[in-house]
């Protein structure tokens, strides 16, 4: 330990010591060549600008960075074009790797319903060490932004609506791309983001405006970013909103007092694609030259872009508007992190096309694509069809139609940040196969499409209705397509679209018992399906291996364990639902109640499906809630709250067992509950264990109205369950 903290003081001052004699070789012109990234050939996310000839850039130490840049050979030849500059300093390539490279992953939205950390990092790890052998030194990842909103699409990114457990999976994410750390040839830099409260945009329109307390940005928005700093963090991104009126790009108290001031981040922010432009139409900045001035003068170090850095800084500097002093700080922190990447000691080591030709097809990381696919899917619901639990299917189920609009899609199951291969139809395992593969001949297979995603042509729902009537059971699988739900994706009305909620209900008249399958990248509305449908699987959009993991969930190879990470409402108008809500002083005593308390007349309050929900084959009672003592210490005190799991159902299985706290009264109002601890265990049949979760004075801490993160000594409510509808309950006081 000793010895290892040793040599990281050594590396760091050996870092510094060449960081600093190049920087005061530097002339002005190169430094700000290091605060620019530019896009490379892929179509992008936002406007591009024209920039003449790039390579005479490169060439000239005009770039520090570029996007979008993929493969060996590509990233080798313009690497190569950096080295040709006076001080030859090398480029770093950057790219969205959000869920998994070359084998795709689970969206992370649908990979955070697994609660499984170890396997959140895995998958991450396993993206990193694709992505740089494809010559990627850096991922646009994780994004981290908390969301209440499932209108916003960008939801599909994220890790949810919650604060505590956005903050774990934040770590586990920067864990896994970081690897054992920057130098390591399959670790890539991760860049937390969108820097900050990207997720609270009005009416979840993308791009919009945020206004909120200080109290709530700090207490929900902020953690996460905290959390993955804390974790060694390397980069960070701006978000494209603005905060209370001050766009986040040119927001110097969370990128100065913050990031950069409270948390003492060491590495680097860029902005997100054109934002620092983008501050003259949001009317904060005059023009070009004044957005460079205030993202600049705010913290942000690089320009992704919109080339007003590379324009008008030079200009900023000779007139002493911006001083010196930041533009050395911005280009040291890039420096710093490609020194810690190796890049100077070798420009090219991400470049060996043996490493990248091995990640073509990774078998092994295909099969951990299957297992963190089916461990992705939430069971809503199972009802006894003839007495029995509909699901797993069986042998018993002679012939099994496939209906449904994804059962043969391909890229649909992918995702949309997978814009690295987007046409890999090829490797892509579909529903259809991955089921008829896994039935293993015991069953007749039938198929009809139905409809298409989103159109209203109704032609396929008599060939359709005639497949359902031939077979014993029918699994429907319906949902938005991979790019209905990601960047710039905002819808305003979420239920399924096209004619397949009529499709559905036509096949339910049939009589014949039917598995709803919903692919996703956000909470659906789904309302007459969720009352109608005996059994629905939530499969979000899975990736590579899709359809296997499908398939050992409906045949119960895989037992399902998912736990939904936002709440899904049961219709658009009760957006922004959360389950961490204030009582109000007029709370409803439950959904009936309308008499002038806080509630709609004409729509419950409670969600349809809530945070932390998801059912399994088989069930877990949790009982004999112990807590160690009654007390806790105002001043690091600890105790403890155990309970009894048994797994009391006919099938082995995995379980959430989920922590939460209610602070009943506080100098400002608390949440109805707060998640402060989850474990995830695996029971056999019949078999019971008993769970300990510690919780200490610090988890109990909150923002008063000062924005100051405080104790307050006071009585608490505990709850432990399954879901945050959890009611075993203890209570204790903090004194
Ligand atoms: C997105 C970022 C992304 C960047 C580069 C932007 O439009 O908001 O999340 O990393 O483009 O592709």
């Amino acid at each position: 330990m000793l010895l290892s903290l040793f040599a990281t003081a050594c590396f760091a001052q050996k870092a510094e010591k060449f960081v600093n004699e190049l920087l005061s070789k530097m002339t002005l012109d190169e430094k700000i060549g290091q605060l620019n990234q530019y896009n490379g050939d892929w179509g992008a996310t936002g406007k591009i600008t024209p920039d003449g000839d790039k390579e005479t850039q490169i060439k000239n130490g005009m770039v520090g960075s570029m996007l979008n840049v993929m493969g060996v050979d590509k990233t080798r030849k313009l690497q190569e074009l950096a080295l040709q500059s006076r001080l030859h300093i090398p480029l770093i390539f950057g790219q969205d790797v959000i869920h998994g490279f070359r084998t795709t992953f689970p969206i992370p939205l649908a990979e955070t319903a697994s609660w499984d950390l170890g396997l959140m990092e895995k998958s991450a790890r396993i993206a990193a060490t694709e992505a740089a052998a494809y010559g990627i030194h850096w991922t646009f990842a994780p994004m981290i932004d908390i969301s209440r909103d499932p209108r916003w699409g960008r939801v599909m990114e994220g890790a949810g609506e919650d604060t505590y457990l956005g903050s774990e999976v934040a770590v586990a994410r920067v864990k896994g791309f970081q690897g054992n750390g920057l130098g390591n040839i399959d670790a890539v830099m991760a860049c937390g983001k969108h820097f900050a409260a990207y997720g609270a945009a009005v009416g979840g329109r993308d791009y919009n405006s945020v206004d909120m307390s200080y109290r709530q940005l700090n207490e929900t928005y902020l953690p996460p970013f905290k959390a993955a700093v804390d974790a060694g963090l390397a980069t960070m991104m701006n978000s494209f909103n603005d905060i209370n009126g001050v766009p986040a790009t040119g927001n110097s108290y969370i990128l100065r007092d913050k990031l950069k001031g409270e948390w003492n981040f060491k590495g680097f922010v860029v902005s997100d694609w054109g934002s620092i432009g983008e501050m003259v139409p949001h009317g904060f900045a005059q023009d070009r030259k004044d957005a460079a001035l205030k993202a600049m003068i705010a913290g942000s170090d690089m320009d992704m872009e919109s080339r007003c850095y590379r324009d008008y800084l030079k200009q900023l500097v000779n007139e002493g508007k911006v001083p010196m002093a930041l533009i050395d700080d911005a280009v040291k922190r890039i420096l710093m992190t490609k020194y810690e990447l190796g890049l100077f000691d070798d420009p090219f080591r991400f470049c060996n096309e043996a490493r990248e030709k091995a990640q073509e097809n990774n078998l092994g990381h295909r099969k951990f694509a299957r297992e963190i696919g089916a461990k992705s899917i939430v069971l809503l619901k199972n009802n006894a069809v003839n007495g029995q639990n509909l699901l797993p299917l069986s042998s018993q189920h002679k012939s099994i139609a496939l209906i449904g609009p994804f059962m043969k899609a391909t890229v649909a199951n992918h995702g949309f940040w997978s814009i690295a291969f987007p046409d890999d139809s090829a490797r892509i395992v579909s529903q259809y196969d991955g089921i008829k593969h896994c039935t293993k001949n015991h069953s007749t297979i039938l198929y009809a499409k139905g409809c298409n995603i989103n159109d209203n042509d109704r032609s396929g729902f008599a060939e359709a209705l005639e497949t359902a009537k031939k077979a014993d059971v029918v699994v429907v699988s319906l949902g938005e397509a991979h790019d209905m739900s990601g960047e710039a994706k905002s819808r305003s009305n979420i239920h399924l679209p096209g004619v397949q909620e009529e499709l559905l209900k036509e096949i339910c008249a049939s009589g014949k018992p039917v598995v709803l399958l919903i692919n996703a990248g956000r909470p659906l509305v789904f309302d007459w399906a969720a009352d109608n449908v005996p059994a629905i699987l939530y499969t979000w959009w899975l990736g590579t291996e899709a359809g296997n993991s499908i398939a050992d969930v409906l045949f119960g190879d895989y037992n399902p364990s998912g736990k939904l990470p936002m709440s899904f409402p049961r219709t658009e108008g009760q957006i922004p639902i959360y389950y961490n809500h204030y009582n109000t002083g007029r709370p409803a005593k439950d959904d009936e109640d309308k008499n002038y308390v806080s509630a709609y007349i004409d729509l419950s309050n409670s969600p349809k499906y809530p945070f932390g929900y998801g059912l399994s084959y088989t069930s877990f009672d949790i009982a004999n809630l112990r807590l160690s003592s009654s007390k806790m210490a105002l001043n690091g005190g600890k105790i403890e709250a155990s309970v009894e799991v048994k797994n009391s159902g006919n099938y082995d299985g995995e379980e959430v067992v989920q922590l939460y706290i209610r602070d009943l009264v506080g100098s400002v109002v608390r949440p109805v509950k707060e998640l402060k601890g989850f474990k995830k265990i695996f029971l056999k049949k019949g078999e019971t264990t008993t769970i300990t979760f510690s919780l200490t004075s610090d988890d109990l801490k909150f923002y008063n109205n000062d924005v100051q993160f405080v104790n307050e000594a006071g009585e608490y409510d505990l709850f432990v369950g399954n879901s945050s509808n959890a009611t075993l309950k203890g209570h204790f006081s903090l004194e």
